[in-house]
């Protein structure tokens, strides 16, 4: 177990701002940071990073909280894996605890081979660069290609030695237990023996955005045509081939600033073109690109360059890659290199800025590209050039934005030499089939949708909750504040009616927000609500004050991603939407005290226009009690009225 005391350090040193800008690229807004929403596709960022009050808020997927739950949310992290990732990052020693066997046990199998593959990059790393069969080999080869002693380190390159099970055996002795060996796929077991799956390979780790090992690719040394080039880790429950790319970890800083990715076919094209400066760049790894692979990339830039060897034999299976990358509304340019040559030999030859111009003088959009390629065997055969057509405005169709396809349709009929017109319509049949198979928005739609988004709860707001949330974000904020209330005295008059006494007093917000809540009778319903307000009376009535900051850290998921969405949601949008929502119209501009007597009379009021309604049905159920019920009616309403009155009055 972390002790307590590791775990304070962690908070108090982590900053959302810096873990967070990991993974998405944040751009400074006003006091907060702002990017596109990692959990969702959004185009538009609406994902907002407080520094100030150490919170996350998605807006596009409505998930929130202070930083441990972002990692949570976004690697999967269990608590205790968020909080060793925060304590590595920022260099805090971590202490432990005393742990039992069966805590240990507990750690659970993911941990464990996270661990096993840490420790599997260690070992490989070790050994190509100490041990004498490493440097004989391993370390030559690397070198003859080219490597550098840096670049070998930073993307923490390895050695497997040629023993079948050397390395099972030392991590056997090193207490890493067979199964998860054999889980991450390093030890392939048979039932009499144990055999290192990568035995007399160079290696070269796979690592997660956030540069964790998940698996490895390892490479003969040679061109030993029997066996394959490449081996690379199976399928685990840490790794997921179609869900990483080679490279993301050591590019991500470099993508999100330069605002585009290269995408390469192999390790080595990714290792050689960083070594020689274009530091942008990741890699599939061989395989065709998947939507999740475009996404990581998406949540960095919306740019992607993809980098063709020479020869023409890979290009036409990548189209299909191209047409995945528009779909998800990224701009993309494709750039085939000289004949024979492969992202690898060229940026061995070159300088970045020879490389970077080569790219900015040949990089095509992929109309262009399209075009080039398919025309070449289409020529002066009009059945071919019209497939070639159809083939480029099916791309166009793919990309979500109506704007964007417009330009393309524009620049696609010039360089076709045919009418916008006849693309336009072929476009149109596209998509009408499209919409068949698939819910496509048409740009109708989709303006349309944008203004439902707006205001789409005006109708069916649940009021009691927004108003629970009301008086949980005025105790955030103004709690400790003291204001001057008008207090009114309820009282009957001889002819029975309610009358009302004014006086004014000075009381903390919170104060006058617990009794007034307590003289009703009223428990907040939704239970997280209830259980802030509890915990944040407590905290008043202790201290005087309560520090949201250290507040946060101490509440659990749920609680602390409510909070943050309190907080977030209040700068943002909340107040003045109130008017829509039909409760009350009041800026935050306004006195507090006001917005305190509103909310608690809205909340009287609601609660008695259940109470009224609960009666009434009582009224249609049974007959007897007819007259007694019809008069605790009337006093509600009368009860109804004064609060009314009052509100009137406030508003
Ligand atoms: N690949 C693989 N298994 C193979 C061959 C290739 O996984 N048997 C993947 C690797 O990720 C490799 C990429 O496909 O990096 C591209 O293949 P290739 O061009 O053959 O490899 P290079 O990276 O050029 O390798 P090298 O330069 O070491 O020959
Ligand atoms: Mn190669």
């Amino acid at each position: 177990m972390i002790s307590k005391n590791t775990i304070d350090q962690v908070y108090e040193t982590a900053r959302v701002e810096e873990v967070i800008g990991d993974f998405v690229g944040l751009k400074k807004s006003g006091t907060n940071f702002k990017g596109l929403s990692p959990f969702t596709q959004e185009r538009s960022p609406s994902f907002m990073v407080s520094p100030v009050k150490q919170i996350w808020k998605d807006f596009s997927s409505g998930k929130g909280g202070n930083v441990v739950a972002f990692l949570m949310e976004h690697e999967h992290f269990s608590y205790p894996e968020a909080i060793r990732y925060l304590a590595k990052k920022y260099n805090i020693e971590i202490e432990e605890t005393e742990q039992t066997d069966a805590e240990k046990e507990k750690l659970n199998e993911r941990e464990s081979m996270f661990l096993v593959a840490d420790h599997a990059n260690t070992y490989f790393k070790n050994t190509l660069l100490d041990s004498s069969e490493g440097k004989a080999i391993g370390l030559t080869y690397f070198k003859e290609r080219g490597f550098t002693e840096e670049t070998i380190n930073k993307f923490d390159l390895g050695y497997s030695p040629q023993e079948k099970d050397a390395f099972t055996k030392s991590a056997i002795k090193s207490g890493f237990q067979l199964e998860f060996l054999e889980k991450t796929g390093l030890t392939i077991v048979n039932e009499s023996y144990q055999v290192d799956r990568f035995r007399g390979r160079v290696m070269f780790p796979i690592k997660s955005l956030s540069g964790r090992v998940v698996g490895f690719g390892g490479r003969i040394l040679g061109d030993n045509k029997k066996t394959a080039k490449y081996l690379n880790s199976p399928e685990s429950e840490i790794y997921h081939k179609s869900k990483v790319l080679y490279g993301i970890y050591e590019a991500k800083q470099s993508i999100a600033k330069e605002d585009v990715c290269y995408l390469v076919e192999g390790y080595t094209d990714v290792i050689q073109m960083v070594q020689s400066g274009v530091t942008n760049v990741v890699s599939s790894s061989g395989t065709a690109l998947t939507e999740q692979q475009i996404r990581l990339i998406q949540r960095l830039t919306q740019n992607i360059v993809v980098l063709f060897d020479g020869d023409a034999a890979g290009l036409r299976a990548s189209l299909r890659g191209i047409d995945m990358i528009l779909a998800q509304g990224m701009n993309v340019k494709v750039c085939s290199f000289p004949e024979g040559e492969d992202p690898d030999s060229f940026a061995k030859k070159n300088s970045r800025e020879a490389i970077e111009s080569f790219f900015l003088e040949n990089a095509k959009d992929f109309i262009q590209f399209k075009a080039s390629l398919l025309l070449e065997d289409a020529a002066n055969d009009p059945v071919k050039k019209a497939a070639t057509i159809r083939d480029i405005v099916e791309s166009i169709s793919k990309i979500p934005d109506p704007i964007q396809q417009e330009v393309y349709v524009q620049s696609c009929a010039q360089l076709m030499d045919i009418s916008e017109n006849v693309l336009f319509s072929a476009l149109a049949q596209l998509s009408k089939k499209a919409q068949n198979t698939r819910p496509k928005i048409t740009p109708k739609e989709e303006s349309f949708r944008v203004l439902k988004n707006e205001e789409p709860k005006s109708v069916s707001v649940d009021h009691s909750f927004e108003l629970e949330k009301q008086i949980i974000t005025i105790l955030m904020l103004y709690g400790d504040r003291e204001e001057i209330f008008k207090e009114s005295i309820l009282s009957f008059s001889e002819e029975n009616d309610i009358v009302e006494d004014v006086k004014e007093v000075k009381v903390k917000v919170f104060e006058k927000i617990f009794l007034d809540l307590q003289q009703d009778e009223v428990e907040l319903a939704n239970s997280n609500f209830k259980t802030l307000f509890y915990m944040l009376i407590q905290n008043f009535q202790e201290k005087g004050k309560v520090s949201i900051d250290k507040l946060i850290p101490s509440l659990d998921g749920e609680l602390s991603s409510l909070v943050s969405n309190i907080l977030m949601n209040e700068e943002q949008y909340q107040l003045h939407q109130w008017e829509k929502k039909n409760i009350f119209v009041k800026s935050r501009d306004s006195q507090v005290s006001q917005l305190v007597n509103e909310t608690i009379l809205t909340l009287r009021k609601l609660l008695i226009d259940k109470k009224i309604e609960e009666l009434q049905d009582q009224v249609k159920d049974k007959e007897q009690h007819h007259s007694e019920i019809l008069e605790d009616v009337m006093s509600y309403y009368q009860l109804k009225q004064v609060v009314s009155r009052k509100l009137n009055r406030v508003i």
